[in-house]
């Protein structure tokens, strides 16, 4: 995408701000880090209501059913200070594509891997047309 964070968000973050990334994996290259365990589905704990300038989510489409986008973004935007924005990054699998990288890897063996992906990924995104 060419930036971690987007531009017109970057411009408006204090360099005090607050950021909250959901489902962040170890989080073990960040510092000045607090770990809240948390499902998205759920509502939030009253204490980090509101307190947050930014909320981060990356990679999350996998772990939700369609059913749970609805109650994800509400409970996600109940973290923000009012006006602050949440950002969201998904990758389209179902129209990703094996652009060659190491040359020992096959072509059959790239369109195997991508049928398998694909075919899984239609199953659970039945919601991504309505996305991308
Ligand atoms: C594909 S990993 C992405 C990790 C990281 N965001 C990244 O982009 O590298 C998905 C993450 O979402 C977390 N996750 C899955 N379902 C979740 C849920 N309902 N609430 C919070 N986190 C969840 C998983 O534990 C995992 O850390």
């Amino acid at each position: 995408m060419g930036y971690h964070i987007h531009p017109d968000i970057a411009a408006r973050l204090l360099p005090n701000a607050r950021t909250a990334d959901i489902g962040t994996g170890t989080g073990r290259n960040s510092s000045n880090l607090e770990i809240f365990f948390l499902d998205a589905r759920q509502p939030i704990i009253p204490e980090l209501e509101g307190t947050y300038d930014l909320v981060h989510v990356r990679l999350l489409a996998m772990g939700l059913l369609q059913s749970d986008w609805r109650p994800v973004v509400s409970n996600l935007t109940c973290l923000l200070k009012p006006g602050r924005a949440l950002q969201w990054e998904e990758c389209n699998f179902l129209t990703a594509t094996h652009q060659g990288t190491n040359p020992a890897t096959t072509f059959e063996a790239v369109r195997t891997i991508e049928n398998l992906l694909l075919d899984a990924f239609s199953k659970h995104f039945v919601w991504a047309g309505v996305l991308f």
